[in-house]
């Protein structure tokens, strides 16, 4: 069976659903960030603070092209993943891209007061929200499915991929 890829924006729900599927479906899940903090060995706040934001993007594609060799697992990655076509690339290889979305309004309330996301630790998140919103839709919309999570339950979301994959 095709692995699962969730893509989308920060605070749309990839993490709760990837969670979900993988229980559901009794498969193994691969979530991204994990993977790039353990190789690096410290938190992505960290590594965008003492590394930079380009150095997390080549650790990011590196951790794709690895995860994108299994089959049969639920893929749940970081929400700017999709800049880089490659990346797209290699996941689509043995996978199905479900791009997840949300109002602007939605992912703030959703992500506001968690400071684990650096582009999001800023004075205006509302805008910066929407700036990169609007930078990355050409990106997104490359997914294979998009749902809008921005009033439905992650159940209701996971019910939605699970017919998709029916
Ligand atoms: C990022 C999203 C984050 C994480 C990093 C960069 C982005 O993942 O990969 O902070 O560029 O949108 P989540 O989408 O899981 O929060």
């Amino acid at each position: 069976m095709k692995n699962i890829v969730l893509v989308g924006f920060m605070g749309t729900g990839k993490t709760m659903v990837g969670k979900l599927l993988a229980t559901q479906l009794k498969r193994q899940r691969l979530c991204l960030d994990d993977m790039i903090e353990w190789k690096v060995g410290k938190p992505i706040t960290k590594i965008f603070e003492e590394d930079g934001e380009p150095y997390f993007r080549k650790i990011e594609s590196e951790v794709v092209k690895a995860a994108s060799h299994d089959k049969n697992v639920v893929i749940d990655a970081g929400g700017g993943v999709v800049i880089d076509k490659n990346n797209i690339k290699r996941l689509k290889e043995h996978g199905i891209i479900i791009c997840l979305i949300a109002r602007p309004e939605v992912i703030y309330n959703r992500t506001k007061g968690r400071i684990h996301r650096p582009l999001l630790n800023i004075l205006d998140p509302i805008a910066g929200i929407k700036e990169l919103l609007n930078k990355r839709r050409e990106y997104y919309d490359r997914a294979d499915y998009t749902i809008d999570t921005s009033d439905i339950t992650p159940e209701e979301i996971t019910a939605k991929i699970l017919n998709i994959m029916k």
